[in-house]
Order: structure tokens, then sequence, then C-alpha cells
């Protein structure tokens, strides 16, 4: 009995220090748009310009007054692909899309859009807009229609195009599909993007000041063939994408950033220097420059990712867990154990599909339950899509991710149980000076509190 109450203190305890620390900022039931008025709107339905349950938002950023939100075009009816909310409109929880930079970008001229189908963008601190295209219209329709990935940077200032550039052929493949940038802009004109491939393992690198491009392949990037099974919410499907979460820290001493990424089919995580990506010939003659960080444990699959890079924690989704965790990239080791939990729960955080943390230290989380999306359908009578939000450190505060160490708290338990069971065994044996029970039992514990990370 003791040993179950002990069981169950230590559980409540490890509970109630980590509260959810994300407060909703955002929810739809399905997305509507800023339509020029009632009328356009109705008409945008009337001929299926507009069909309001094809619609799912899918990546977010944010700068300045503004809370970007992706649509991408995987089915009909989509009216716009890239969009934005006002952080200072309060009038409502659920506000409506406004088309970015404008709505001419996404009417159709000659049978496409000036903006396709962009999955996740990024704004750098210069400034900049960074819209990585995907280039494909109705990949769930019967009909897809594929134009050529590209990356359109915007001045955020006044939202003109600064430049398209449109990849060269021969670095999109067949089954190629761009779903997630990060930037390097340690430096405003000798800016890098790193655009990932998660349908045919890669990274184009593309270079600001050079405005060229490169493709960099690597085993790390595909995915793993153990890892391809996922259950989200009762819904078992396979997926085998390759490299999808990519984080960049800040520079490094040699000016250099790390890339932490992973594929989606996969339970572990990897790292390179930026310095082997930035040219083609030095990262194919250093393939052991890409590391093997370690193992998240299994049914710990991962999307999107990001690197805070002012405290250096690393945030990515856990899509079977329906959670978002976190790992401190100053840790040495990546280990479940220095995983922490940011935010969990069977409802509201069903697909976290993005995470970015904005230039005033908060992180931003969108949930949009995806699998449920694509192979059954969502009931537009419930909440389906969310954005999360809450400053970094209170969203870290007493995980592993926290500036207490992790395995200070756990010692304190740890010395905490000792004492505990000392005194049950002592009551139990008073003459056994041998405590081999108990400290069998301590380490029964301190499993049952480490499991509790994963
Ligand atoms: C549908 O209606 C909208 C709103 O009036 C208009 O912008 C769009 O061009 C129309 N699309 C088609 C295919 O007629
Ligand atoms: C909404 O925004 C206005 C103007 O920024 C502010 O005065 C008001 O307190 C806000 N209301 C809430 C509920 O946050
Ligand atoms: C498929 O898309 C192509 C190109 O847009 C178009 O010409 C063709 O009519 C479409 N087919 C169907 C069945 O919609
Ligand atoms: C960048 O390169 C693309 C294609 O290679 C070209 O179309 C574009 O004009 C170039 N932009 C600048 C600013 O040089
Ligand atoms: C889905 O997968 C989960 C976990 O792998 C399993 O427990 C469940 O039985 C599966 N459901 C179906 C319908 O196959
Ligand atoms: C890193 O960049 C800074 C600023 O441009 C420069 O002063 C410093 O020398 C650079 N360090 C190295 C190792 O290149
Ligand atoms: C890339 O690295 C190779 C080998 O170090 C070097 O010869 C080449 O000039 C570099 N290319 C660029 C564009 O810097
Ligand atoms: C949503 O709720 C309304 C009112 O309760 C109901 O009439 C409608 O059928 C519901 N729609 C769905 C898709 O469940
Ligand atoms: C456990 O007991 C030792 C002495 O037996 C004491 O120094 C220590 O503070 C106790 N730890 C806790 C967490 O109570
Ligand atoms: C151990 O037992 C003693 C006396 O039975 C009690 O004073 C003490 O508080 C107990 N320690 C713990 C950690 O429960």
């Amino acid at each position: 009995m003791g040993v179950f109450k002990a069981l169950v203190l230590l559980q409540l305890v490890y509970l109630s220090t980590c509260m959810e620390q994300l407060d909703i900022i955002y929810e739809w039931n399905q997305l509507d748009f800023e339509f020029p008025s009632p009328e356009t709107r109705q008409q945008a339905i009337d001929n299926g310009s507009f069909i309001p349950e094809n619609n799912i938002p899918m990546g977010l950023e944010v700068f300045g007054d503004r809370l970007f939100i992706t649509v991408p075009r995987w089915r009909n009816g989509v009216p716009a692909s890239l969009t934005y909310v006002n952080l200072k409109d309060n009038s409502t929880k659920s506000p409506k899309l406004i088309p970015y930079p404008n709505w001419e970008a996404h009417n159709f001229v000659d049978g496409k859009p000036a903006i396709i189908s962009p999955f996740r963008v990024r704004a750098d601190r210069c400034g900049r807009l960074w819209v990585l295209d995907n280039g494909k219209i109705g990949s769930l329709e019967t009909n897809v229609t594929k134009f050529t990935p590209s990356i359109s940077i915007y001045d955020l200032k006044t939202d003109n195009l600064l430049r398209k550039y449109v990849f060269p052929e021969d670095q999109v493949k067949e089954e190629s599909g761009f779903a997630n940038i990060a930037v390097e802009d340690i430096d405003c004109d000798k800016t890098y993007a790193y655009a990932g491939d998660v349908g045919k393992a890669g990274i184009v690198v593309y270079s600001w000041e050079k405005n060229d491009s490169w493709r960099i392949t690597h085993h790390f990037f595909n995915p793993d063939p153990l890892a391809c099974d996922f259950s989200v919410k009762g819904y078992n499907f396979s997926w085998t994408d390759a490299i999808f979460g990519i984080g960049i820290s800040a520079p490094n001493a040699d000016n250099f950033s790390t890339i932490y990424f992973h594929p989606m089919a996969s339970n572990n995580e990897f790292s390179v220097s930026t310095e082997y990506l930035r040219n083609k010939t030095v990262a194919e003659q250093n393939f052991d420059a890409f590391k093997v960080l370690g193992s998240r444990g299994p049914n710990a699959q991962s999307s999107a990712s990001f690197v805070d890079p002012k405290t250096g924690v690393l945030f990515y989704s856990l899509v079977n867990l329906n959670a978002v965790a976190c790992w401190r990239t100053t840790n040495k080791e990546y280990l479940m154990k220095n995983q922490g939990r940011i935010y969990m729960d069977d409802i509201k955080m069903i697909y976290p599909t993005d995470i970015k943390v904005d230039y005033d230290e908060n992180l931003w989380v969108l949930s949009n339950r995806m699998p449920i999306w694509m192979y059954a359908k969502l009931d537009s009578n419930d909440t389906n899509f969310r954005v999360f939000s809450a400053p970094v450190l209170k969203a870290i505060s007493h995980t592993a991710c926290d500036v207490t160490p992790r395995s200070d708290i756990l010692d304190k338990f740890v010395n905490k149980v000792k004492n505990v069971t000392k005194n049950i065994s002592s009551k139990l044996n008073p003459s056994s000076s041998t405590i081999v029970a108990p400290s069998s039992l301590i380490s029964l514990i301190v499993l049952t509190v480490l499991s509790l990370f994963v």
C-alpha cells in the first residue's frame, strides 16, 4: 500500500509542477476569410472558389502585430493560401484571415495564382518574410497540378515582393514536397535559407547574396522504415516523410549555426553545422559532420521544430502524443530524461503542426487535427484549429528545459523518497540494516518518474 501511495503521490507532485503552460489565443471551428464584401464571399462560395471545409491552417509565424497563417491548396476551394490576422484586434478569438500581401496575389491568372501553396513561412530578424511555396495544387484531389517550388521574399515594412527565386529543375525531384524553411540571418546581406524536401529527402540551400541554390543530400534525411506508423486520435496511417523539422541555433563561436533536424518518420534527432550546408562540395566530403544526437524514444515522431536563439531551447511537436516538448541544446546528451513536456492534450493539441518563437520571446504553437481532416472529416461544430502562446520562460518553467536543471529536481525527489522508504522499511523490519527492497523500490519510483517525461 505504501508503495502505491508513494507512487501516486510522486505522480501528483510531478503533474502539479507540470501544468499546461500555454494559453489559447485563437481558435476556429472552420476558417473564414476577410472578403472585400459579403457579396463576393457568397459568390466565391457559389462558384466553388471558397469551400470552407477544405481550408486547414498549416503554418504560423509572428512578426510585429501580425500572425501569419498558411492554408495549403491541398484541396480545391482555398481562396488565399497565405494570410494573417492582426494581433492587436482582440474583438474576436476566431478572426477572419486576411490575404497576404493582398487578394491579387491569390487570384488565378493563366491557371495559377502568384502565391500557389506555401506550407510554412519564416520572418527573419531583418524584417523579411520568406515564403517557401510548395507549388502543388490539389494534392488530395483526383487531379494534381504541379508548378516549380519557389521562395518569395517580402519586405515586411512595405509588403513589397523583394525577390522570387524559382528552384532550378534539377533540384526538384518527381516526389519532392517542400514543407519547411529555416533562415540563417546572422548577416542580412549574406542570409541563407534551408528548405527541407519531405518528399524526396534533401535540403535546398539558397544564398541571398549569390541568388543561387544547391541541393544537399544525406542518408540522415531519410525516413526510418521502422518509424513510419502513426496513430493520431484513433486514426492509424503510414507516412514515409523525410526531413521535416529544421531548427537553427544562434551563431556559434565560428559564426556558423547548428541545424537540428529530424525526418518526420523517425524517433531520432540529428545535427549539422551550417558550415557543411553552405557548400555542396564540403557537404559531400564531410559525411561524418552530420551527427546523430539520440532518440526521443518509441512513438515519438515529430513534425515541426524550432530553436529559440536566446535560451537555446529546441521546441518540437510529438504528433502521436498530442504534445509539444523541448530539449535544451546546451545539454551534452539527447536522452529521454532530459526532454521536457510543454503541453499535452488529447483534445486541444491534436496534431501540433507548427512552432515558432517570436522576437519578443513568446512561444507560438498551431494545432490543426490534420489526420482527421485528411482521412475523415472535421466536425464543423467543434473547435478544430487552435493557436497557443506563452512567454518562453513561462512555457519551459518546471520542465527539463528550465534554467533549473531537471537532475536537481530529480535528486530532491530521490532523497525524499529515500527518507520515506527508509522510514517505511525501518517500521516494517526494524532490525534489518540492509535495505534491498527499498532501494529497488526507489529505482522503480525513479523509473516511473522518468517514464512520465517521454
Ligand atoms: C468566384 O467568385 C469570386 C468572388 O466574386 C471571384 O473572385 C472568382 O474569380 C470567381 N471564380 C470563378 C472560377 O469564377
Ligand atoms: C483590447 O485592445 C484594446 C486596445 O489595444 C485594449 O485597450 C483592451 O484592453 C483590449 N482588451 C482586452 C480584453 O484585452
Ligand atoms: C487537370 O488539370 C489540368 C491542368 O490544370 C486540366 O487541364 C485538366 O482539365 C484537369 N483535369 C480534370 C479532370 O480536372
Ligand atoms: C535571382 O535568380 C533568378 C533565377 O535564377 C532570377 O530570375 C532573378 O531575377 C534573380 N534575382 C536577382 C535579384 O538577382
Ligand atoms: C491503431 O494503432 C494503435 C497503436 O499502435 C493500436 O493500439 C490500435 O489498435 C490501432 N487501431 C486500429 C483500428 O488498427
Ligand atoms: C564572427 O563575426 C563577427 C562579426 O562579423 C566577427 O567580428 C568575428 O571575427 C567573427 N568570428 C569568426 C571566428 O569568424
Ligand atoms: C566549396 O568548397 C570547395 C572545396 O573546399 C572549394 O573548392 C569551392 O571553391 C567552394 N565553393 C564555393 C562556392 O565557395
Ligand atoms: C451542428 O449543430 C447544428 C445545431 O445543433 C446541427 O443542426 C448541425 O447538424 C450540426 N452539424 C454537424 C456537422 O454536426
Ligand atoms: C533526508 O534525510 C537526511 C538525513 O537523514 C537529511 O539530511 C535530508 O535533508 C533529508 N532529505 C529530504 C528531502 O527530506
Ligand atoms: C521518518 O520518521 C520519523 C519518525 O517516525 C519522522 O519524524 C520523520 O519526519 C520521518 N521522515 C520522513 C521523511 O517521512
